[in-house]
């Protein structure tokens, strides 16, 4: 097919949250925006943004599940022709002390690190196709070993979550260095303390401020920065 004449977004678990205000801010921006969310849980916020103007779209995404995964080539191939941004957002926060089970441990990791490992490896081939490819993944200050090792935190540097954003923002490093000689960026955002159902209702920021270090990573110029960690242009030690 033609190619869709303008760049595509995925944002994954975009039914609420951060995630829904990345996709709204990005399509305010002019993105087409693909929102993608577990349980057809994307199709009413999708509507919302249609309905505020946007060129927005849903698709069906557990990001721990192979088979959703597998889908979404073909899935953009076919409606859009291209992808040119991919923000791995999606995340859970299920241990909240100081131990982790091991089963707990390996739900977080499918979700914070497997899933967008799995979802950049299938989307890479059309992301290479893009003038101007960029991903984000969606991390914390929670998972820098500068942070938790000087202290910050607190009794959210829980385990299990800690350290899956760690390993995301490794991630973030490999493939950054992997792609060097691409136009693909690939950074890692901390979103800031932010009112959303994990961030919980004392968090100083709402979404729209939470939302703006993604949206301005998945906005770099070709002269941007990649394998960095950012919140808003603050460069954060790893
Ligand atoms: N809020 C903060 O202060 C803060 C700070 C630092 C980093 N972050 C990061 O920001 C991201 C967004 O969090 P949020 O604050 O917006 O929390 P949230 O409102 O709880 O949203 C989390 C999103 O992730 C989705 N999700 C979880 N597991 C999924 C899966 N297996 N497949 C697909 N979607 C899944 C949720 O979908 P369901 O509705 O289906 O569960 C929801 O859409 C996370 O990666 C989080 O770690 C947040």
């Amino acid at each position: 097919m033609e190619k869709h004449p303008q760049q595509v977004a995925l944002i994954t678990g975009a039914n609420k949250g951060l995630g829904l205000e990345i996709a709204r801010q990005l399509g305010q921006q002019g993105l087409t925006v693909v929102l993608g969310a577990r349980q057809g849980k994307a199709a009413a916020p999708a509507a919302a943004l249609r309905a505020e103007g946007l060129d927005a779209h849903d698709v069906e995404l557990d990001v721990t599940s192979a088979q959703d995964i597998a889908t979404l080539p073909t899935f953009f191939e076919t409606q859009f022709g291209r992808l040119d941004v991919l923000v791995n957002n999606a995340g859970v926060q299920l241990d909240n002390g100081p131990d982790v089970s091991p089963d707990t441990l390996r739900q977080t990791y499918e979700a914070n690190v497997i899933g967008p490992y799995a979802i950049t490896q299938a989307l890479l081939p059309l992301l290479r196709q893009a003038p101007a490819g960029r991903i984000v993944n969606q991390s914390s200050i929670l998972g820098s070993l500068t942070a938790i090792s000087q202290g910050q935190g607190g009794s959210w540097a829980t385990p299990g979550y800690t350290s899956s954003k760690a390993a995301l923002n490794m991630l973030t490093v490999v493939l950054a260095q992997h792609l060097a000689d691409t136009p693909i960026k690939v950074n890692a955002a901390h979103p800031g303390w932010v009112k959303t159902d994990l961030g919980g209702d004392n968090a100083p920021l709402d979404v729209a401020e939470g939302a703006q270090t993604a949206v301005r990573l998945a906005l770099l110029p070709a002269d941007g920065p990649t394998g960095g960690y950012f919140h808003d242009t603050e460069r954060l030690p790893w």
